[in-house]
């Protein structure tokens, strides 16, 4: 159990009514109207959700239908036709906001650029051109592994501009991890750049492209788009690869947005799941476009005058529904920064805020928990007096997290707002309405309208106040995912495998644990299944051990997670090894290292332990949970009877 889960479990008594200016000038302005709000949703959630649909959105053509629910398949908005390119930029050129700023970008180095919705809007129907002059087509995929610069948000607008759909793939993942994913949307192409800089140093993004396309590793890309960032020097392939700014020069700035249909897919992002590789989320136009828009609206309570700055990477779901696609339809200017805080500039988070007047920030935990340990001082430092809200995702927040969050970065005058949610979830989920829902520490509080939420045992009961147990959705929602990428079963399985003994519907089960306390706040407790999240990164277990097998050392891997400081959680793995290899320094380097290459850094495990054998059951399973305990240092708890031989514990204890 992590940090964040054991104080979250102690009862925190401590509440936050929202700031009465705050409210006044609120989307949503108290408890009240929020429980109104909600009850109706619930009561009518195809009037509520038709209602917001045509408030808030372009249709190019309105639905017949707002939801059309054959569990566990959802539409909806089904026979609508809308762009999100359109409602991100097109509809904000004859609003009054044709010159205001869409995009502020500041670069590691310190250089920066600003787009206007025009300019945005421009380059995005430049890059369009250029995409389809290649040949790329309605339905076609595109890969996206670009670092943090202004053109990873415009390759992502074009695409979606002509109905291509983007896979973006997290710069941090190693070509390996690239290739299996390119492999599996059938990419046609791949936009990157010749480099991008992070913690000082140059990503050579380029030269994983060219390692992941090797030996026509990936039959389905036709041609390379790289975009000049750093100057570095790369490998072009001639023909393949193609540079961005020639291209350019000839494209034209106008590329009406393609009329997609409400149920058409937006975009694909792979994500960690509980066995096999990662798995394509899909997402669809319709729901997607109205989920992110009304999250940002309601959650960070945007207005016009509003900058506001996510610090997540456009290669995980919250850099694409509150980086780009939510503040851009709500007509608000968004923040991207390259880089991230480093020891050359460990206040660069700060001074951000300060130059831009950033108010409404929105970061994770072990950022937060990085701060905290590094001191008041940089924070005190700048003047951070333009902030108005804090927003917190991607694990559970300690309440001595959120205190230090809401005192120091906030002044005591920013609500904050932890939002929990997940790839699939298109948008968050549950998460104070700042202006109306009081906050308490650790907490994200309640449900967004027409979420249903509840915890529940295994077999779909729900469990009394304050007990731990399963979170799920009971009814769908416009932002959920509509399937798993050509592999429907999997969609099934892995979500929607139990029925409520309630209603005999299907519930969304989400594969965290939760509790819900006497006032009906949800206390997310981290995940149930074996998924574990370092950082607020989502890795499979599987992944790992599948990566550390691959090694010609290893025989056998078992990966768990164990509680730290600031990570959250960091990975252990046991290995046993095949014959003629032995347990060594070097051995543990090339292992930690042979796992980088195969996923990326992010799964670099902390610590390996070598071992004879592994905890397992007579029929062969590996009792992870005895591995956790061991990892955490903690005494083997629970019903050892089913293991298959007991000395195995004592010869893991005794790190033999
Ligand atoms: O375990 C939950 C955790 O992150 C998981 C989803 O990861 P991912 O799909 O990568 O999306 C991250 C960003 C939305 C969840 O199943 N998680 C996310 N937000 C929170 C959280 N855990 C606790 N509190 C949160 N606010």
């Amino acid at each position: 159990m992590s940090q964040a889960t054991i104080e979250s479990i102690l009862q925190e008594e401590r509440l936050f009514q929202p700031p009465a200016e705050f409210s006044q000038a609120a989307h949503i302005k108290s408890l009240e109207e929020y429980q109104r709000i909600y009850a109706k949703s619930v009561a009518e959630p195809e009037v509520f959700w038709g209602e917001l649909a045509e408030q808030e959105l372009h249709w190019f053509q309105k639905w017949d239908k707002v939801r059309d629910w054959q569990p566990p398949f959802a539409q909806w908005f089904v026979g609508g036709k809308l762009n999100i390119s359109y409602n991100c930029l097109d509809r904000h050129l004859t609003n009054g906001r044709r010159d205001k700023t869409a995009l502020i970008w500041e670069g590691e180095p310190g250089d920066s650029r600003t787009f206007t919705y025009a300019e945005l809007h421009q380059e995005v129907c430049q890059m369009a051109n250029v995409l389809k002059k290649l040949g790329l087509e309605k339905g076609d995929r595109v890969g996206i592994y670009m670092p943090m610069i202004p053109e990873a948000a415009i390759a992502m607008l074009a695409c979606v501009r002509i109905g291509a759909i983007h896979t973006v793939v997290f710069a941090g993942f190693s070509a390996e991890a690239l290739k299996e994913r390119l492999v599996d949307a059938q990419a046609k192409i791949v936009i990157t750049a010749d480099g991008g800089w992070r913690k000082d140093v140059i990503v050579p993004v380029k030269e994983q492209v060219n390692r992941a396309l090797a030996d026509n590793g990936v039959p389905s890309v036709q041609n390379v788009l790289v975009v000049k960032r750093t100057d570095q020097k790369v490998n072009m392939i001639p023909e393949r690869d193609l540079w961005w700014h020639e291209l350019r020069q000839d494209a034209s700035t106008d590329c009406p947005a393609e009329p997609m249909d409400s149920e058409d897919t937006l975009f694909i992002l792979y994500t960690s799941g509980t066995t096999g590789k990662p798995k394509g989320v899909v997402h669809t136009v319709g729901g997607y476009s109205l989920y992110s828009h009304i999250t940002t609206k309601w959650i960070f309570d945007v207005k016009d005058s509003d900058i506001l700055w996510c610090t997540a990477d456009v290669g995980w779901i919250t850099g694409h529904s509150y980086i780009i696609y939510g503040p851009l339809s709500n007509g608000a200017t968004t923040v991207m920064y390259e880089g991230a805080p480093r020891s050359s500039n460990p206040g660069c988070f700060w001074d951000l805020i300060q130059k831009y007047r950033v108010t409404i920030f929105y970061t994770a935990p072990t950022a937060i928990r990085t701060f905290m340990k590094m001191g008041e001082e940089l924070p005190k430092a700048r003047d951070l007096s333009s902030l108005r809200l804090l927003g917190s995702v991607g694990e559970p927040i300690n309440p001595t997290a959120w205190m230090w969050y809401y005192r120091v970065i906030g002044g005591k005058r920013c609500p904050v707002t932890d939002t929990w949610w997940q790839t699939e979830t298109g948008g968050a989920m549950i998460s104070p309405l700042p202006g109306a829902i009081p906050t308490k520490p650790g907490s994200a509080t309640l449900p967004f309208p027409g979420i249903v939420a509840d915890v529940v045992d295994l077999n779909g009961n729900p469990v009394g106040e304050n007990q731990g147990g399963y979170l799920v959705i009971h009814n769908p929602w416009p932002g959920m995912l509509r399937n798993v990428y050509r592999n429907p079963d999997r969609y099934r399985s892995t979500y929607w495998e139990h029925i409520s003994p309630k209603d005999g519907k299907y519930i969304y089960f989400t594969g965290d644990g939760a509790r819900k306390d006497q006032d009906g706040y949800f206390w997310i407790m981290g995940r149930v299944d074996d998924v574990i999240n370092v950082a607020g990164h989502r890795l499979g277990t599987m992944e790992v051990e599948s990566a550390l097998v691959s090694h010609q050392a290893v025989s056998e891997a078992a990966v768990v997670g164990r509680p730290e400081e600031i990570k959250g959680e960091e990975i252990v793995a046991f290995v046993t090894l095949e014959e003629g290899y032995f347990p060594s320094e070097e051995l543990t380097k090339e292992l930690k290292n042979h796992v980088v290459q195969e996923i990326g850094v992010i799964a670099r495990p902390s610590a390996i332990r070598f071992t004879d054998a592994l905890p397992k059951t007579r029929s062969g399973k590996i009792v992870r949970r005895v591995l956790r305990d061991l990892a955490a240092g903690k005494e083997v708890a629970g019903d050892l009877s089913t293991l298959e031989d007991r000395s195995v514990i004592e010869q893991l204890r005794s790190g033999t």
